[in-house]
């Protein structure tokens, strides 16, 4: 069985064709609006989310299928205590395809191992999240045309955002790709990224402190928010929740067709002003998440033979 836990779960192939599946699914909507009529779609959500369960949801509503789920521990058996692994093996009773988002880094790994029916990771505590990755490649490549050749500069919380994380091992793969990470020294990306990306000198990365150093290189700038439920203080989340601010002032020195990605919920790294840039992609973003996951979720029923 094929499950998406970790972005490198899918090769550079892989990734291609599921984002011509999405590119043809927006052209061409009517075409998908029955192919998964009588199926089912679980959303097992131990953490909240408002873009990534309902673009699920939509996704598979959209495909004609059905859904069901949860949209937190507190209102599952989690809460009296089940297990995950109990919790998917009783679920693929009933959905056949899961997708899942749990605090604990590694969660919807293990469910992988226990469930009888397709796993997708929607987010795991800091670690990854690779269907947001899949609508991060969608959106670069239908806003810039590629997805070699570029300098992607990654703002904010680095430490503990999960997507960044993804982002950056699902790039690491395509050509001439140069990062340019920016953030506070207490959020720079873990070692273990560190490790498993950089190590082998394939790929460098550059380190700075601000945005304004950098801005007028950038073809794609990532901002993130600081990841307050990650933080085991909470003087340190107010301390450097706002070390980024991006404003129309800090643009200014921007190139003209640079896009602005975020995988939202934004709280204040974007100020609002820049919403009506041109340059800015994150509402599209969202959308392509929904087309993205369409793809994957045909993708991933037809490799199960369901
Ligand atoms: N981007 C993202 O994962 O958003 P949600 O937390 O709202 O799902």
């Amino acid at each position: 069985m094929k499950h998406l836990i970790d972005p490198m779960d899918l090769t550079v192939e892989e990734i291609d064709k599921l984002l011509d599946l999405a590119d043809d699914i927006i052209a061409n909507r009517e075409k998908y609006s029955k192919k998964c009529e009588g199926k089912k779609l679980a959303t097992l959500f131990f953490e909240p989310s408002t873009r990534t369960r309902l673009s699920f949801e939509a996704a598979m509503m959209e495909l004609g299928g059905n859904v069901l789920g949860f949209s937190s521990s507190d209102s599952s058996s989690a809460a009296k205590g089940e297990s995950v692994a109990d919790t998917v093996k009783v679920v693929s009773c009933y959905a056949d395809i899961i997708a899942m988002r749990h605090p604990k880094e590694g969660a919807p790994c293990l469910a992988a191992m226990k469930a009888d029916a397709p796993i997708i990771n929607a987010g795991d505590g800091g670690h990854n999240h690779p269907t947001q990755t899949l609508t991060d490649l969608l959106t670069i490549r239908r806003e810039k045309g590629r997805l070699d050749n570029l300098t992607i500069g990654c703002c904010g919380d680095l430490k503990f955002g999960r997507t960044v994380h993804s982002l950056i091992k699902a790039m690491s793969r395509y050509a001439n790709i140069h990062f340019i990470m920016i953030s506070p020294q207490e959020l720079e990306i873990p070692d273990y990224l560190v490790e498993e990306v950089f190590s082998d000198g394939k790929l460098n990365y550059e380190q700075v402190r601000t945005i304004d150093e950098v801005i007028d290189r950038l073809d794609v700038l990532y901002m993130t928010r600081v990841q307050r439920e990650r933080f085991f203080n909470e003087a340190d989340y107010i301390r450097l929740k706002d070390t980024y601010i991006l404003d129309t002032k800090k643009l200014k020195k921007a190139k003209p067709d640079l896009s602005i990605l975020h995988p939202l919920p934004r709280v204040n790294e974007i100020s609002v002003e820049v919403d009506d840039d041109p340059r800015a992609c994150y509402f599209r973003q969202a959308l392509n998440g929904k087309y993205v996951r369409m793809a994957l979720i045909l993708k991933l029923l037809e490799e199960a033979g369901k």
